[in-house]
């Protein structure tokens, strides 16, 4: 199926709400192929929808499928049944879920983004390079993706002299920040983000974060894992809680969050 007949056969648009992102029980099943070719439920039945500006965070105990649910949007994973109907730039809608790898490609970038834990090994990049690159890939002028890719490293506080350091050789910490700095850059309509402050002391963990919240004030709808309740209870604006795959509560920040415990943010 092409772009232009998935956007044929997708559901109607619903541009009242800018909704961007319409799961509809959407499951997931792991075959382990090496083990007799049995098969492992990852999500069962996963609805939701996700607005522009909002910003949701997933929370649950570990392995109840949080990180398998950003890739099966991201189509790092290829769900097994269900619809991920995603809302174009000109208003229509397509089913993430029947597009070829090739069109999955073509809508990273400037549709859809994913920032993991940790950064991807580029062991001969340099972080201002990989950071203004992540521009240049979003569409930005080189000289104005590397004026941003500045100022992004320096409000994450990576000092000049790191600039032009590989990144291979950065602490966690660092290459961390390097990483969201390079996901944050002329940021996509979705944003996926996968426990982005893991590895933050409290300072950095703070200027991380006061980016993540300028996301969903600039519209961009944020989907998130994060493994504190304080990141969660600043950022985000729904709560969804998922257990063994499947949605058990959903709601407003304010009203799931007094129910969550440590537990439910394991990563
Ligand atoms: N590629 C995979 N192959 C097999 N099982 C997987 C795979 N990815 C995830 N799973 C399983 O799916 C379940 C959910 O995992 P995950 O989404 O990583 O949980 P979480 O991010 O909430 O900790 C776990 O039981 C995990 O082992
Ligand atoms: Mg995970």
């Amino acid at each position: 199926m092409t772009v232009e007949q998935a956007v044929a056969s997708a559901a109607p648009v619903r541009e009242e709400d800018g909704l961007i992102l319409d799961v509809r029980e959407l499951t997931k099943e792991f075959v382990l192929h090496n083990i007799d070719g049995r098969s492992v439920s990852g999500l069962s039945g996963v609805s939701f929808r996700l607005s522009a500006g909002e910003h949701i965070a997933l929370a649950g105990t570990s392995g109840a499928g949080k990180s398998s649910l950003l890739r099966a949007i991201y189509r790092t994973y290829k769900p097994t049944t269900g619809n991920i109907f995603f809302t174009l730039e000109d208003g229509n809608t397509i089913d993430l879920v029947g597009l070829s790898d090739q069109e999955v490609t073509m809508l990273r970038g400037r549709q859809i983004g994913y920032v993991s834990q940790f950064l991807r090994a580029q062991p001969r990049r340099s972080a201002l390079d990989l950071v203004t690159r992540a521009g240049v890939y979003r569409g930005m002028g080189r000289d104005e993706a590397r004026d941003m890719a500045a100022t992004s490293l320096r409000r994450l506080n990576i000092g000049e002299h790191l600039w032009d350091v590989h990144v291979s050789v950065l602490s966690g910490g660092e290459k961390q920040r390097v990483n969201l700095a390079a996901g944050l850059m002329s940021p996509p309509r979705l944003l996926l983000l996968d426990e982005p402050v893991s590895a933050l002391d409290p300072e950095n963990r703070e200027s991380a974060i006061d980016l993540i919240a300028e996301l969903s004030q600039s519209g961009v709808a944020v989907l998130a894992v994060f493994h504190d309740l304080d990141a969660i209870s600043r950022l985000a604006t729904r709560i969804i809680v998922l257990e063994k795959g499947t949605v058990t509560r959903s709601g407003p920040t304010d009203h799931i969050l007094p129910s969550l415990t440590v537990g439910d943010v394991q990563p």
